[in-house]
């Protein structure tokens, strides 16, 4: 939930420490700090609140190390406070530690030590970790590390500085993402590469249980028992641009206007245009293997578990198999019972979803074959899968997801496409067909996002709405649980989404002249029933909007989709409901794109 950067060169860190925690800033925003190694020992910079407020605690008081860490923090463990901003010291100031994550056994730990007189200043979990390693110092901190990690429970990336090794960063992972960046004569680390795009793009993943040795020359990697390890070294092919607002005036609208480029280039990645196929080896499974599943699972969070609920739908239409859509956080501990013919999907954004990771290592565990839907090269998720399909939609930075969600639902769908050809369920002529209509997409989001002033007008109109409902049926009912947490999150407005046909046994109670109603409907054989219910809410005073293709005489706002099309359909109006979203907090005055409470990336249960 937080993110961390590091570096060691040549160079004085300080602007780069702060310019990469302002590109990770969307992982937490509470709290942020840096340290770096002076020739008086380590020096700490820590501020309450945003990356601004330590940038002017900085102005304040300069310093000007060539070796350094930096953290922006989501409060797990202890209020946000400068005291509780990291990096955290160990009591004489020997070590300084910037974490992510959650050591679980902290408090036993800290009692330990407390008994030892070690003096605590802080209520986190992460000073534990630094007051161990100055508690048990073996002489340097590698050795030091080896003894220590073994001791802590949970969930940790740790950036660490030794006062005894001024040019040297040290780093740790187990569970919390963590990468390697390598430049000419200094290397890095950071919580995600998008802090490293304006110094390199060599990165080095690290894996569970590793211990890192940064120096300005290189970057080695030892295991727990002190023997190097050889990792894998990969080019990133995202930029800095890709990264960056480019004119808009948050990333969220940034990221809307991407989605014609994110759908086009994973369009590109899996169909192969001249054959109108799918690309050989890019969806991992052969004839064979399609037609041994009984079943399917699909597991995600938030958003991308909306993407996993219209992965289902896709799936039963098109591959006509048992499929299940579930929360990840209750599927990692219900009672389900899981098959070694099933397939399990974890669909992530990140990568790093503590729960979604851990449904993914149960369903493993079980003898499930298990697949990532990832958008993170690398990310823990998609290592620990069997298969994985990206997602190219380009760094996703702000924390409403969007462009992450489009190509998620596209990915699903042209999974569930090729495992219906193999299965005999789809002919070579059906499945050129759904290409083709698939191929069209990019230029039909260009057509919904061509609307951006109506919403944005109509978004303005609804200043004395109280109340938001947004309806569908079937995949419609799934853009609709999508649209109203979008809403939610950026907007802070109340907001929910029920299926069509349930509203009436209750919550219609609730409808009143000052409720809006979102009804979407693209799913032909239930088109004329959402109609219907809408009639319904008509009745009892609410205002509608009506997003379809086809259809409708109710008196209301009308946005028209391009297509018809019912694998088009529910895309092309998640755009509407994000840009409904987006405007509807403009004109609130939210900070869009980190909104009160969140984080990007949930790396904790
Ligand atoms: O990285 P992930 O896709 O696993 O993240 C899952 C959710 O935390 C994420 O989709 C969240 O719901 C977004 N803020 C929604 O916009």
């Amino acid at each position: 939930m937080c993110g961390i950067v590091g570096y060691t060169g040549e160079q004085e860190c300080t602007e780069m420490l702060l310019k990469g925690l302002e590109r990770l800033e969307y992982r937490g925003y509470d709290s942020a700090g840096i340290g770096e190694t002076c020739p008086a020992g380590i020096a700490v910079r820590r501020a309450a609140g945003r990356i601004s407020c330590l940038r002017k605690k900085i102005e304040e008081e300069p310093i000007a190390g060539r070796t350094g860490i930096g953290h922006t923090r989501w409060a797990t463990h202890g209020k946000p406070s400068c005291a509780n901003a990291h990096p955290q010291s160990s009591q004489n100031g020997r070590v300084a530690v910037v974490h992510n994550g959650i050591i679980e056994n902290y408090k036993e730990l800290r009692q330990e030590l407390e008994a030892q007189g070690v003096a605590f200043t802080s209520e986190t979990d992460t000073e534990t970790v630094a007051q161990l390693l100055e508690f048990y110092y073996q002489g340097n901190m590698q050795k030091t590390l080896e003894k220590v990690l073994p001791m802590l429970k949970g969930s940790f990336a740790l950036g660490i500085l030794d006062a005894a090794a001024p040019n040297t960063l040290y780093a740790a992972r187990r569970q919390s993402p963590l990468v390697i960046g390598l430049g000419e004569g200094e290397t890095f680390i950071a919580s995600d590469i998008t802090a490293l795009l304006d110094h390199t793009r060599t990165i080095c993943f690290l894996e569970d249980d590793d211990i890192a040795v940064l120096t300005p020359a290189k970057a080695a990697v030892f295991n727990l028992q002190g023997r190097q390890q050889s990792r894998k070294t990969e080019q990133i092919s995202w930029n800095q641009q890709a990264a960056q607002k480019g004119g808009f005036d948050h990333y969220m609208l940034k990221e809307i206007f991407d989605q014609p480029k994110a759908l086009e280039d994973t369009l590109n990645h899996y169909i192969d245009r001249e054959a109108m196929a799918i690309r050989p080896n890019t969806i991992p499974f052969t004839k064979e293997q399609a037609l041994a599943i009984t079943g399917i699972s699909i597991a995600a969070c938030g958003t991308a578990y909306h993407a996993a609920a219209m992965g289902k739908a896709m799936v039963e239409k098109l591959a006509k198999i048992p499929c299940r859509a579930e929360v990840a956080s209750e599927f990692r501990y219900d009672d389900h019972p899981s098959s070694p013919q099933e397939v399990f999907i974890a669909v992530s954004q990140s990568g790093e979803t503590a729960d979604t990771l851990a449904a993914l290592r149960r369903e493993k565990e079980a003898g499930c074959w298990v697949l990532a839907v990832s958008n993170v090269i690398g990310s823990t998720i998609s290592r620990e899968a069997q298969g994985v399909m990206y997602t190219l939609a380009g760094p996703e930075i702000a924390v409403a997801s969007t462009k992450a969600y489009l190509t998620q639902v596209l990915l699903l769908t042209l999974l569930a496409l090729e495992l219906g050809r193999l299965r005999g369920e789809i002919d070579e002529k059906t499945m050129k067909s759904y290409l083709t209509r698939l191929l069209a997409l990019p230029a039909q989001v260009e057509q919904v996002l061509a609307d951006a002033p109506q919403v944005k007008a109509f978004a303005a109109a609804q200043s004395s709405c109280s109340n938001i409902f947004f309806i569908g049926r079937l995949a419609d009912y799934y853009t609709a649980l999508e649209a109203s947490l979008k809403l939610k999150e950026v907007s802070y407005l109340p907001a929910q989404a029920y299926a069509a046909g349930e509203l009436k046994h209750g919550t219609i109670a609730l409808i009143d002249e000052n409720t809006l109603v979102v009804g979407i409907a693209t799913q032909n054989k239930v088109r004329e029933k959402t109609f219907s219910n809408l009639e319904e809410v008509r009745a009892r005073g609410a205002k509608l909007l009506l997003i379809t293709g086809e259809g409708c005489t109710i008196p209301g706002e009308l946005w028209r989709l391009p297509t018809n099309g019912e694998i088009e359909g529910p895309l092309l109006a998640a755009v509407y409901g994000q840009l409904f979203a987006y405007y509807m907090a403009l004109q609130q005055g939210c900070d869009i794109d980190k909104p009160r409470n969140l984080a990007k990336s949930v790396t904790v249960e």
